[in-house]
């Protein structure tokens, strides 16, 4: 459709576009559904401003026509070791590949995601940038890398990209000053700007006595939200800092407790404990946050860890490591406390994976939550929500809470086609959700699920329900590899080799596979391990049973929800 102020939303993965709105075509990578919620957020303001727009997925999108696009404007979050996300992969080959076509008519701009506790910080987005420059299109407005609290970098990108397009097109804007989460309408719903006060209606322990693990079990009601989800989606959680670790850190400072303190860019003050506690990331260090501190002490050692001959002595200092070290390990400080709260991050919502299925629990949200404990330096540590939740977080409570939508993860429309789920550890959490759908809507379709975990006994999450869930029919198999009952490991892709017959088999009969859990490890050899069953069961070369997995991928037939 070509009337002004349209909106193309496209949802067919296999039939790609060809035809572009000669305005704007904003394309996003995502892999948790940020990116994605950005980009639709982005097309509203622009679609507000009169812009014709064509939204989609870089998955989505016919690289072939970026020689017709005018305006171009590119979201893309970064993973793992600076890898795009899954589905901007097809169209981050092409650009990068020798079909490359050359774009000197294309104006661009580059919104970047990441996480500055990597050492790859947004570098998907820094990569796209230098290679459009590179095939001759223009920048329509300076990239902006956000870091994990993005909501202002984020708002100021979409200033600039907003006055920049007004002024080509020779008209002023009148909604340039707006911040990007202050639309009308969101006001009245829940969302991650404005979330909701969930009760905690249930928290339990999965592990036996004596695991090495505990993953809590959480069900929340969203009774009254109007918050809607599907399988596949996410909850995001606000959590809160331990006070303890609060107030040690005022005592090391000085500082006074009730000082206020800015906690926004729009000036919102709070007293410094408060702040402290549910605004500003405390737990976590990052090399931009050392180089923003280094002119606050009189301290020169923290100056010398930061030279460049010092890159690896400066990524072991910040594993493991908070707040409250940086203070101890490099006073004396100088520096006002207004100042020191300005170069701290905004506490970013952790993401779960939903685990179970509104049609089947409705006004209910479950989550499976590992929690994370380790010991560094000398003190025992741990991750600030999965911690909330495990030990503060007490039926009764209310936790702060958003709806993360993840279009990357969705069950297939047809209730017939096979699903293969591998979800080991908390990746098991989705395939929750996926089953009870598919119990409540007496979906037909077989489904087989690969789970593993280190000990039977202890840790066999959700056991009982699987059972169940077997002996009724809506699991059609199962297989599950516990690690550590035997001499040798067994992990999720073992049990996959030893059915590679019947993985292929269901395969070519059209199965959807999902992978959920551990990124680094379990999911690339999963990955590995599907080629190679593909290769052997297909006898397929090499490269044909890594063309056949990019695309299942490309037809949303091999999903990951990975962390
Ligand atoms: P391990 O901790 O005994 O090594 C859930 O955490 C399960 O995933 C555990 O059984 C864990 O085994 C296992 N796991 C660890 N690394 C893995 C990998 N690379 N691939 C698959 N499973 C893995």
């Amino acid at each position: 459709s070509n009337a002004s102020g349209s909106v193309a939303v496209l949802e067919a993965p296999s039939k790609k576009i060809e035809v572009i709105s000669k305005e704007v075509t904003i394309l996003y990578g995502s892999q948790t559904g940020n990116g994605q919620a950005l980009a639709e957020k982005l097309t509203k303001n622009l679609k507000a401003e009169e812009f014709q727009v064509t939204l989609a997925s870089m998955n989505e999108f016919k690289p072939n026509s970026l020689k017709k696009i005018e305006n171009l404007l590119l979201i893309v979050s970064t993973h793992g070791e600076g890898d795009p996300p899954d589905n901007a992969l097809p169209f981050y080959e092409f650009l990068h590949g020798k079909r490359a076509p050359q774009l000197d008519n294309l104006h661009y701009s580059i919104l970047s995601l990441g996480d500055s506790s990597y050492e790859f910080f947004c570098q998907t987005g820094k990569q796209f940038d230098e290679r459009l420059l590179k095939l001759g299109a223009k920048q329509l407005s300076p990239r902006v890398d956000c870091d994990l609290d993005y909501d202002e970098s984020a708002a100021e990108w979409f200033t600039n990209v907003l006055a920049t397009l007004n002024e080509q097109r020779g008209s002023s804007s009148t909604t340039v000053q707006q911040p990007v989460n202050k639309g009308v309408t969101e006001q009245l719903e829940y969302s991650r700007t404005n979330p909701f006060k969930a009760e905690i209606l249930e928290n339990l322990n999965l592990n036996g006595r004596g695991s090495n693990k505990e993953t809590r079990h959480l069900e929340l009601s969203l009774e009254g939200s109007n918050l809607e989800f599907e399988p596949g989606d996410s909850l995001g959680i606000f959590p809160e800092n331990d006070t303890e670790l609060v107030d040690t850190l005022i005592a090391e400072m000085g500082w006074n407790a009730s000082e206020a303190v800015k906690v926004n860019n729009q000036g919102e003050l709070k007293p410094l404990r408060e702040a402290l506690i549910s605004n500003f990331e405390i737990t976590v260090l990052t090399k931009p946050l050392l180089q923003k501190a280094v002119q606050f002490t009189a301290n020169n050692e923290l100056k010398e860890l930061l030279e460049s001959a010092k890159e690896q002595e400066c990524r072991d200092y910040l594993y493991g490591r908070d707040l409250l070290d940086l203070v101890r390990d490099f006073a004396p400080w100088e520096v006002t406390l207004s100042n020191f709260v300005a170069i701290l991050r905004k506490i970013p919502a952790r993401l779960y994976s939903i685990a179970s299925s509104s049609k089947a629990n409705p006004d209910e949200v479950h989550l499976t939550i590992g929690t994370v404990r380790y010991e560094a330096h000398g003190r025992d540590r741990v991750g600030v929500c999965s911690d909330e939740c495990a030990v503060r977080a007490q039926p009764g409570d209310h936790l702060p809470v958003y709806v993360q939508r993840n279009s990357n993860f969705k069950l297939p429309e047809d209730p017939n086609t096979p699903l293969i789920m591998i979800g080991p550890g908390t990746g098991i959490a989705p395939f929750r959700s996926f089953l009870e759908e598919r119990e409540e809507i007496g979906a037909e379709g077989k489904t087989w699920l690969f789970f593993g975990d280190q000990h039977f006994v202890t840790d066999f999450l959700y056991q009982v329900e699987w059972q169940q869930w077997l002996k009724e029919g809506v699991l059609t198999r199962m297989d599950v590899a516990f690690s550590r009952d035997t001499k040798d490991k067994v992990y999720v892709q073992h049990r996959m080799i030893e059915n590679s017959q019947a993985i292929f088999k269901w395969l070519e009969e059209g199965a959807v596979l999902y992978v959920c859990g551990d990124e680094k490890h379990m999911a690339a050899d999963v990955h590995t391990t599907l080629e190679k069953i593909i290769e052997k069961e297909g006898a397929m070369s090499t490269k044909e049973a890594s063309d056949y997995l990019a695309d299942m991928q490309q037809q949303k037939r091999y999903q990951r929800d990975v962390y």
